[in-house]
């Protein structure tokens, strides 16, 4: 679990010769094992504050703290899942979530061997341990890549649209997958999403941001309690609507924080 500060952080890059601001002046806390979504249009700068935060792309302005320690680089305390899965095809559903383990030297082959196997029955793939990627569905190779990431025990899982590429049904069953796990596990949790429903169902809190440049344009705290999660109720429903509304706001110069 790990404790993140973003304070005015801006991202800008040269493109031919011409300043391009992804983000600018986001400032932003995530608590402890917190589940927090990113949510906003495509090319808003999603991906970029991602990103920032992981340590993969510099901020140009600001800074981005986590646990008291300026992020400078990436760390294997942290760890990243993508749409696109990024498995070895080479090899098997448990070869491929030992090898974020094989960076751990105190672990022995046999222990390394437990644990990716623990993790391969918590997303629920032990009668598919031996098969490649290949052999697998879509939601079946995410679902290796999440136990992958999981394996590590990291302090933070950031997470960039990882069910973009999956049909509904199988995406409705990793993000239960996703929920459970990250209350078993108690990881902190930075989500990218534009599936408003998306957000709403797993987070903790929204942040949603406007484009160009990406700012924050607002802070949604969702409530606690399993009722709402239920995506056939009336509450859930509400609570779409409401993000609905706030995500369609015009920006205000100031973030707007906002309890539902
Ligand atoms: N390395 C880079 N150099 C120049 N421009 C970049 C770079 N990385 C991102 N951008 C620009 O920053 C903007 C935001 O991109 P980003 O990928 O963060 O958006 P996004 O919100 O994740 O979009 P999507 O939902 O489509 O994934 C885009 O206009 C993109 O072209
Ligand atoms: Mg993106």
């Amino acid at each position: 679990m790990s404790y993140i500060e973003i304070s005015h952080a801006t991202a800008s890059f040269n493109v031919r010769a011409q300043k391009f601001v992804a983000f600018e002046d986001v400032s932003l806390k995530i608590e402890k094992g917190e589940f927090v979504c990113i949510l906003g249009a495509s090319g808003c700068g999603k991906s970029t504050l991602l990103n920032a935060i992981a340590g993969f792309v510099p901020v140009t302005e600001g800074s981005v703290v986590i646990d008291g320690v300026e992020v400078k680089r990436p760390s294997t305390r942290r760890v990243m899942i993508f749409q696109n899965y990024g498995l070895l095809p080479w090899r098997t559903v448990v070869g491929n979530v030992e090898l974020g383990l094989e960076q751990n030297p105190k672990l022995s082959k046999k222990e390394r061997r437990d644990v990716a196997e623990k993790y391969v029955e918590l997303v629920g793939l032990s009668s598919f341990r031996k098969s490649y990627p290949r052999q697998l569905s879509g939601g079946m190779q995410q679902r290796t890549s999440i136990a992958r990431a999981l394996a590590v025990k990291p302090d933070v899982v950031f997470m960039d649209e990882p069910f973009g590429a999956l049909d509904a049904i199988t995406r409705m069953k990793l993000q239960d997958d996703v929920l459970k796990i990250s209350q078993e596990e108690k990881t902190t949790i930075v989500f990218v999403t534009h599936d408003i429903g998306e957000a709403v169902y797993l987070a903790d809190r929204i942040v949603i941001l406007s484009s160009s440049p990406g700012r924050v344009k607002c802070v949604i705290n969702v409530p606690e309690g399993r009722d709402f999660r239920n995506r056939a109720s009336d509450s859930f429903a509400s609570i779409q609507n409401k993000t609905l509304e706030l995500f369609n706001l015009a920006p205000t110069r100031d973030p707007i924080e906002y309890y539902i």
